[in-house]
């Protein structure tokens, strides 16, 4: 008995001051238990968890380890032709695996093949520029791409590249769920909605794909050789940043830098 009340001590010390009772066993059971062994004690009721962890937590465990999982069965993938045409890296994806936001290209370029990361490149550098312009950090968002390794010569992926690499992609947006996701330019819209569609039939409405709402944008490449239409981006970021209840910052009204 002293023990028991020693081990009660111990979780005062340690704040637990909630225990729940389990039925208890028949004194005749203890009595004869403790009869046979003197030192045993007697039967301590199931200690409750000390405290829940927040979900928030815990769902960010999971979601982390869920795409590690994924990740890790694309480690060294040879499933496509890309896998052998010249590709240093599998580009896997970047940034927070409780996005409430996904970016989602075409596939790597030479930058993003040699670093392992997804727009890292000059059209990485307009993408920063437009998440900061949207009150955001690359670190909130998570970013990814329609293939995980580089087309040659930055040539748009094959159906079979994109079709073969792209499950992939819905595992990892099952697991972080975003809310809204931006789709960068046409590939990542015709993979993402099942179909070939114009742009400028796509752009701004909300699609859903997968649990999400998406919105179709211009790629950032595009947008550094056409300019003129970041004006149009921005609207199409907009719409984003309604669907996800974020303002923009004071200072920045447009993705223009
Ligand atoms: N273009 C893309 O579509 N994705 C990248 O990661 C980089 C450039």
């Amino acid at each position: 008995m002293q023990t028991l009340q020693a081990r009660i001590r111990y979780y005062r010390d340690l704040g637990i001051s909630q225990f729940y009772r389990r039925i208890a066993a028949p004194l005749s059971e203890i009595e004869s238990v403790t009869a046979i062994n003197p030192d045993l004690e007697p039967p301590i009721p199931p200690r409750k968890p000390a405290a829940t962890l927040p979900t928030t937590f815990t769902a960010s465990v999971d979601r982390a380890a869920g795409l590690s999982a994924i990740q890790h069965e694309l480690h060294n993938c040879t499933r496509c032709p890309l896998a052998f045409q010249g590709r240093h890296t599998v580009v896997f994806g970047d940034g927070n695996a409780d996005a409430r936001l996904m970016f989602i290209g075409e596939g790597p370029g030479a930058d993003e093949d040699a670093q392992g990361l997804p727009f890292v490149g000059r059209a990485g550098q307009l993408l920063n520029n437009m998440i900061a312009a949207m009150g955001l950090k690359r670190s909130d968002v998570y970013i990814a791409n329609i293939v995980k390794c580089r087309p040659p010569q930055n040539r748009v992926p094959e159906p079979e590249e994109a079709n073969t690499c792209a499950p992939f992609l819905f595992r990892q947006i099952n697991v972080i769920k975003p809310e809204v996701i931006v789709a960068l330019g046409a590939t990542a819209a015709t993979y993402l909605l099942g179909g070939k569609s114009p742009l400028a039939r796509l752009r701004g409405r909300i699609h859903e794909v997968r649990g999400a709402k998406l919105i179709v944008t211009y790629h950032p490449a595009y947008l550094l050789r056409d300019p003129s239409q970041k004006k149009e981006a921005w609207k199409d970021l907009q719409l984003a940043m309604t669907e996800l209840g974020v303002k923009a910052p004071k200072a920045s009204s447009n993705a223009d830098s």
